[in-house]
């Protein structure tokens, strides 16, 4: 027996249409875009309203500081790099970082990929210009492509079409690496595989990896059953930008009657969409997922305020998370004053932090990157203005290839300017490479341990 549809749901599901909408593209043909959403809602959903209920529940407990959480993947998925190799480097780059988290800081770690659906990007302008040519700028691979010719950029509806069946396949493979053995903790060490260049970071991964293995092998001797450690929860997350997208993949939990946007487990409103009268809030307000906002340095504790009073008015446990980004210069500065304002609100939010995106530069050889100094201080001046407060650091927001490129300035690998061209592929934003990702993930350890 399925529930139906609460009174108003379905309506309100699109009241955003008649609301102010940033960031979204200029479809060349409304009736090819109208179909692809009307094909769009006939196809099965990604994930289960349950797997959404489970992971709230989880935030919740991150918010108590009960567990941590750990958010990483692109900035911006290509579909041509959707390749198993790929994903398998993300997966396990994400589980060695949360192996190392949970070892050293004895916490629970809930890992969430910034995968399976990251395809749609803001844009800072809506064109560009090379040359003396101004083109549609590139919005994500759902929307148009990244070469810079008029057939590329123009957006294309059936791309919707295309990051759906992706975000699919892409799923499909993180549910089989995290339930079919493979993500076992019976097989630490082989997660390093491939990764085992002469860098302190591995070194230490194999200490710990060793350590881990010791005290399981020791506990199956003493006849203990690991059947649980056989596989992990790895949920999936993305910006919520492309309402298009988002609108057609949101069903009503035959469950509930609720709305649930079966896109992703959770999703996220970024600092350039969480206008409080815009379609975003609205949307998002109307759906049961636990969901986020990102707070750049301009947010005010009033607008978080009314934020909460949008997204979670009954204060419900896990419904919301405020993922900041202040960059490292301004978080000591900040955000106190955001943390002490929602604190004194009394409903609860889970706090996080994005050191990524407040954090780039422009390097001398002119390439988009930020320093991993820069990315730890920022995640430094997290911990300690919780620490101060008294309240809890919940979790963190980074932008990870389980590849050896070299996109970020820094850390042990020592990627200089001139470094930085020998491996830069992002076609938005600079990500931390495998190693970089591990000595943050240590990094990381040593401030959960202070806190
Ligand atoms: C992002 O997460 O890639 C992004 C665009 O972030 P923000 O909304 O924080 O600018
Ligand atoms: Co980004």
């Amino acid at each position: 027996m399925s529930v139906p549809p609460e009174p108003g749901v379905l309506e309100g599901l699109d009241a955003w249409r008649s609301l102010p909408v940033d960031q979204q593209p200029s479809w060349p043909d409304e009736g090819h875009v109208g179909r692809v959403r009307d094909r769009l809602a006939t196809l099965p959903p990604l994930v289960f309203a349950g797997e959404a209920d489970e992971l709230k529940t989880r935030m919740a407990a991150a918010g108590r500081g009960e567990a941590f959480v750990l958010q990483g993947g692109d900035c911006a998925e290509i579909f041509a790099e959707a390749t198993a190799d790929r994903i398998r480097h993300k997966v396990m780059t994400i589980l060695q970082m949360a192996v190392v988290l949970t070892y050293g800081a004895s916490l629970p770690i809930i890992k969430v990929g910034r995968m399976a659906g990251q395809y749609a990007k803001p844009r800072s302008s809506d064109t560009e210009t090379r040359d003396g040519v101004t083109l549609p700028a590139f919005r994500g691979d759902i929307v148009n492509g990244y070469e810079f010719t008029p057939a590329d950029r123009t957006p294309d509806p059936d791309r919707l079409l295309e990051a759906y069946h992706t975000s699919a396949s892409t799923l499909n493979l993180i549910r089989a690496f995290t339930t079919g053995g493979f993500a076992s903790l019976l097989r630490v060490h082989e997660w390093n595989r491939g990764f085992m260049a002469d860098n302190p970071a591995y070194s230490r991964y194999e200490q710990v990896a060793g350590e881990i293995d010791r005290a399981i092998r020791f506990m199956i001797a003493c006849g203990a059953d690991f059947e649980e450690l056989r596989s992990v929860d790895f949920y999936a997350s993305h910006e919520g930008l492309l309402l298009d997208y988002e609108r057609p993949l949101t069903r009503i939990d035959s469950r509930t009657g609720r709305a649930y946007d079966c896109s992703a487990h959770f999703l996220w409103i970024g600092d350039r969409t969480r206008r409080l009268d815009g379609a975003h809030v609205d949307f998002f307000s109307r759906v049961q997922n636990p969901i986020g906002v990102k707070l750049g340095p301009n947010a005010t504790g009033d607008e978080a305020l009314a934020l909460m009073d949008r997204l979670n008015p009954l204060g419900e446990p896990g419904r919301l998370t405020f993922v900041t980004r202040m960059g490292a210069g301004k978080v000591r500065d900040t955000l106190p004053a955001l943390v002490e304002k929602v604190t004194a609100d009394g409903r609860p939010v889970t706090w996080m932090c994005d050191p990524m995106h407040g954090n780039g530069i422009v390097s001398a050889t002119g390439y988009k990157t930020r320093r991993f100094v820069d990315v730890v201080d920022e995640v430094a001046g997290f911990f300690e203005v919780h620490r101060a407060l008294g309240t809890v650091p919940g979790g963190l927001h980074i932008e990870l290839t389980g590849d050896d490129v070299t996109e970020v300035l820094g850390g042990t690998g020592e990627i200089d300017d001139e470094g930085l061209a020998r491996r830069y592929e992002t076609r938005v934003d600079p990500r931390l490479n495998h190693q970089q990702s591990l000595e943050l993930a240590f990094q990381v350890v040593e401030l959960l341990r202070r806190a």
